[in-house]
């Protein structure tokens, strides 16, 4: 066995059964599905199918699902396009430290033409302090950005009570959904979501790719302007064979998602039990928990995780990333308290449906053997 992979929340393979779908899509039915012919009515009806699937999966309105380029477009659109449309109203925003830096950054950017952000931090699990929230809403916040889960630690945030808070105190509420969607639950109207990011990548569906939901009644400035797709709220002709393959990979969520999460959970603790029987020396960075079914963050002490990955022949994702000169440990890790030295030696490994018993096995095996056996 060669290379294994254990990188789904950088991304995922695509579902041969999302590619078979969306194959129609990229040859007979490639028109614009904003054009009035036949051939854009068939692709308009893929659109509005996807559209459709979208929607069943998060429970929101079909004319609330915005087709988008993928998790970080959404991100930047709802931040942006909220600062702009409720400027007016006020110039506070909330979000965390931990948030993807679609997210981070463009607050980071409005902090330069006089909005005030503030950045909630995160206990040692990695999740806000939800009293903490509500205190920081002052008159002038306009819009509360939290999201589901986290993509390195996979830490939950309380989703539906930060919601019920923005709800009370008249705020809109986004959430990033990137890592969530079809590995958690997820449903607008219950959790008392506003606005919601989808990236296909993440669970089967195709790069390149994404949905916004904002619901009916929210005024969101357009960040992409031009020719009138999407209801006008997205400029741009849109990817139809991406939209249709990321509704299918919906669907196959609504459909399947139980059973398939049931199994990578059950493959993610066994691999982590096999670790923590023969290794010590390992701490588990994020939520006990309150975490991502697929996600397990690893500090191996004493070991520098990029030497392991390489010498494991495992491909995953590390706890510090390289600069010129030298490994800087991640915002998240940090805001969480963890040491420079354990997030030199943190892992994120995580596993999807196509990850086989015999990888989990093989992968643990290989980590023991280099790191030594030494418990
Ligand atoms: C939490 C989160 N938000 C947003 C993104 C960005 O998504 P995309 O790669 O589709 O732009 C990612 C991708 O890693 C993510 O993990």
């Amino acid at each position: 066995m060669d290379n294994i992979y254990l990188d789904y929340n950088a991304t995922s393979p695509l579902d041969k059964e999302v590619l078979d779908t969306m194959l129609p899509y990229l040859t007979d039915n490639f028109a614009n599905a904003m054009s009035f012919h036949s051939f854009g009515q068939r692709a308009a009806q893929g659109l509005e199918q996807a559209r459709n699937q979208v929607a069943t999966l998060v429970n929101c309105q079909p004319s609330e699902v915005i087709f988008t380029g993928g998790g970080t477009e959404s991100n930047n659109s709802v931040i942006r396009g909220i600062a702009r449309s409720r400027r007016s109203l006020g110039n506070h925003i909330i979000t965390t430290q931990i948030e993807h830096p679609s997210i981070i950054k463009c607050c980071k950017e409005l902090e330069t033409e006089g909005f005030e952000i503030t950045f909630l931090p995160v206990n040692s699990l990695g999740q806000i302090n939800v009293d903490l929230l509500e205190k920081s809403i002052t008159n002038k916040t306009i819009l509360i950005s939290v999201m589901h889960a986290n993509n390195e630690v996979g830490t939950i945030q309380p989703i539906t009570e930060i919601g019920e808070i923005a709800r009370k105190k008249g705020v809109y509420f986004h959430t990033d959904t990137a890592q969530s969607v079809g590995k958690l639950p997820i449903d607008v109207q219950t959790m008392n979501i506003d606005m919601l990011t989808v990236a296909a990548h993440k669970f089967y569906g195709p790069k390149g790719i994404g949905a916004l939901v904002v619901c009916e009644g929210i005024e969101l400035t357009p960040y992409l302007l031009g020719a009138g797709h999407e209801g006008g709220r997205r400029a741009g002709t849109v990817n139809v064979a991406g939209a249709v393959g990321l509704g299918k990979a919906c669907e196959i969520a609504k459909t399947k998602g139980e059973s398939i999460i049931a199994k990578v959970k059950a493959g993610r603790d066994r691999f982590h039990k096999i670790i923590t029987d023969s290794l010590n020396n390992v701490s588990l960075n994020g939520h006990p928990t309150e975490r991502l079914p697929n996600t397990l963050n690893l500090s191996f002490r004493g070991c520098d995780g990029q030497k392991l990955l390489i010498a494991t022949d495992i491909a995953a994702s590390l706890g510090a990333a390289c600069h010129t000169t030298s490994r800087q440990p991640s915002a998240v890790l940090t805001a969480m308290g963890v040491t420079a030295e354990d997030a030199l030696g943190a892992i994120r490994f995580s596993f999807g449906k196509f990850t086989s018993d015999e990888q989990i096995i093989e992968a643990a095996n290989r980590i023991i053997k280099t790191v030594g056996n030494n418990k």
